[in-house]
């Protein structure tokens, strides 16, 4: 029989989503409602290796959910790959009294609810992260606001961008997946995306430009994912030296903002069903896994494999998006 808990923590880590306040409100609510206590953890798993926890209840969850960030704070902790800094953790939670942990994040922080569980120590991880580079989940916490809001910034410079008859690189973020490039892409009707998964060169920009403006078009936009091997900045360059290039070149990077603002209520719903479904697994003994929206439902999928790599930019997207932006 396993133990009862007492006890909870949850932490949120890696890059912040739209969405993770809702998730760890849902978290508290939940395991109060079963005569649990909840303790945050601040500052992600650099915050579980010091120690440093404060205590949560419905009051101090209150008004959260509109908030973008995370009221727990978030950071990248490399220590924590380490055998020691695990030790750490383990050791300052079961001080605590504390018998299980919720892990709010996406790849590289479930990679550290793995560590954890295979420690022996409970834990659950809940999807999370604007990337959506977790496997085996359609969308995870944060995606689909940071969506709207690289689309609605998109949609505007497009019309700037046909008033001055220039071609626009817009930097979106991903350091590692162009799945933001290619989803904002294929939203706004860009004329190209540019992503770590279907390399670009500069000659696929000229005969792009020579395309849109057989075309008739008044504007071109390039949809560049942070982690393209082609630069944004150096195609701007590029298309600003090269001869007769119809379109004059503006570079546009929105970085950080994507990760900002209040959640949309997708976003709330995902947040409030995973963390609700994590939770109340954890409570049940549960460990090693990670919830989200998997196959058509909320589900709990094996943390091993929620991390495994995964390509969410299928040839046949990628495809779609060059058809649609001809
Ligand atoms: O993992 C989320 C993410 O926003 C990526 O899209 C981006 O490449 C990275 O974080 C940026 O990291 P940082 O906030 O450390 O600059």
């Amino acid at each position: 029989m396993t133990k009862p808990m007492n006890a909870i923590a949850v932490l949120t880590s890696g890059g912040d989503a739209p969405g993770m306040n809702a998730a760890i409100r849902t978290v508290v609510q939940t395991a109060v409602h079963r005569g649990v206590s909840v303790v945050g953890v601040r500052g992600g798993f650099r915050g579980l290796m010091a120690g440093d926890f404060t205590p949560l209840d419905p009051y101090v969850v209150a008004n959260i959910i509109p908030r973008g960030g995370t009221m727990l704070g978030s950071a990248r902790a490399p220590r924590f790959k380490e055998e020691e800094g695990q030790q750490e953790a383990v050791i300052n939670l079961e001080r605590m009294g504390i018998g299980g942990l919720i892990v709010i994040g996406g790849n590289g922080s479930q990679t550290g609810a793995l560590a954890m569980h295979a420690r022996g120590f409970p834990t659950v991880g809940v999807a999370s992260t604007i990337d959506n580079d977790l496997h085996g989940f359609e969308m995870t916490i944060g995606v689909d606001t940071a969506l709207n809001t690289a689309l609605g910034m998109i949609d505007r410079l497009r019309d700037t961008a046909s008033s001055h008859n220039r071609a626009f690189v817009v930097e979106v973020m991903g350091r590692d997946s162009g799945y933001l490039a290619t989803m904002t892409g294929i939203a706004s009707g860009a004329e190209m995306i540019l992503t770590p998964e279907f390399p670009a060169t500069m000659a696929d920009v000229r005969e792009g430009f020579r395309q849109a403006h057989a075309h008739r078009k008044s504007h071109f936009i390039i949809i560049a994912a942070e982690g393209s091997p082609l630069k944004a900045m150096d195609v701007v360059a590029g298309i600003n030296a090269m001869e007769g290039h119809f379109y004059e070149g503006r570079l546009s990077i929105l970085g950080h903002v994507q990760r900002g603002g209040s959640p949309m209520i997708f976003d709330r719903l995902l947040a409030a069903r995973s963390a609700a479904l994590a939770t109340a697994s954890l409570l049940d003994g549960k460990s090693g896994y990670v919830a989200g929206l998997s196959g058509g439902d909320y589900r709990l999928v094996p943390v091993n494999d929620a991390i495994t790599p995964n390509v969410k930019v299928t040839k046949e997207l990628f495809e779609l998006a060059g058809v649609l932006g001809e």
